[in-house]
């Protein structure tokens, strides 16, 4: 082969490859990683990427070559030199890919069995080590409880960084999935089963919790926010909620209401929520007049069987019923909260 022919094959590879490595950075194709188990699989991702331009450029640059240097001439109509096989090249290209193959399933392996891991947990340990979290899934809503912290309900997933935590996902109606784009892993949540997900986040801050499995009319409202924060702002967090959940009395009603996100679907002004999914509950003793039952047995009914009575103007099965599931006193307090009109 000519000197010349082997820089022009050189050339037509490296603005192949020049291309398609702008292709992979310019363009934000991974979220921005946010747990240790993401930072692997990004990593995976970059590995497989980096062989795949190396291949596509050398690939590109001899059919580009071979299109310019060989083309027929007009009016050519000779059939092509006939050619035989050749073993040396059969062997390389045979042997290379099926390395290629073989580290990518290698790296993979490794980042998975990494991934899936999770200290395990001795009785009166580190509650952090790892956290359990206990995430039900519901008709539209995701739903978070904290054995290590009395059993405390929250709707957004609250976290400490940098603390391997392990979710036990499960549902009570149908097959939803937990996703967190930025923790880079996805698992289903299947009613009468468990399935586990280990994520350590290690970058703070406020990130989307998506169903990510179409699971009915809500599917598009079933979100929530996962929130990564320092390991004593957790702690105090959950000890904090806690004594206010455990507590009686208008503000143990406003903290059952704000840890259970009500106000990301009702409107109600004691509690600053503004959101217009459901029924303004400013509105209660108007409503429960509609529904003609009295104020607290009303409140209860709604939040426990919210298909019961369902305010004309409003569709039903929205409100989920995962909040039949609140400890006792909090419901009780959330009625009374409600029924008092925000009264603290
Ligand atoms: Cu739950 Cu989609």
């Amino acid at each position: 082969m000519r000197r010349g022919s082997i820089v022009q094959l050189v050339a037509i590879g490296v603005v192949c490859g020049a291309g398609a490595t702008a292709v992979a950075l310019g363009i934000p194709w991974l979220p921005h990683a946010a747990s240790k188990q993401a930072g692997r699989i990004d990593f995976v991702f970059w590995f497989v990427t980096t062989i795949c331009i190396v291949i596509f450029a050398l690939v590109a640059s001899v059919i580009i070559y071979s299109i310019l240097k060989f083309r027929a001439q007009p009016g050519d109509d000779e059939d092509g030199p006939p050619i035989h096989g050749n073993t040396r090249l059969e062997i390389v290209w045979t042997a290379v890919p099926a390395l290629l193959v073989t580290s990518i399933s290698i790296v993979s392996a490794i980042v998975l069995t990494k991934n899936d891991h999770l200290p395990h947990a001795s009785a009166a340990s580190d509650p952090l080590h790892p956290l359990v979290v206990n995430v039900t899934a519901q008709q539209f809503a995701w739903s978070f409880k904290y054995p290590a912290f009395g059993n405390l309900a929250s709707a957004r997933l609250e976290l400490p960084v940098d603390a391997p935590v392990k979710l036990q996902i499960t549902s009570v109606d149908v097959t939803h999935s937990f996703w967190v784009p930025e923790f880079g892993q996805k698992q289903d949540a299947v009613p009468g089963s468990v399935n586990t997900l280990a994520i350590t986040p290690d970058r703070m801050g406020s990130f989307p919790v998506i169903c990510t499995e179409l699971c009915g009319l809500g599917h598009a409202l079933m979100r929530s926010t996962t929130d990564v924060m320092p390991r004593d702002k957790f702690l105090s967090w959950a000890k904090g909620q806690q004594k206010k959940l455990g507590g009686s009395g208008g503000s143990a009603g406003l903290a059952v209401f704000k840890a259970q996100s009500c106000s990301s679907c009702h409107t109600f002004v004691p509690a600053g929520a503004t959101a217009k999914i459901g029924p303004d509950l400013d509105k209660l003793p108007a409503e429960a007049q509609r529904a003609g039952q009295p104020l607290e047995q009303f409140i209860h009914e709604s939040i426990v069987n919210p298909n019961a009575y369902v305010e004309p103007g409003y569709p039903k099965n929205i409100m989920p019923t995962i909040f039949a599931q609140l400890p006792k006193a909090q419901l009780d307090a959330l009625v009374k909260f409600l029924a008092s009109g925000g009264k603290q």
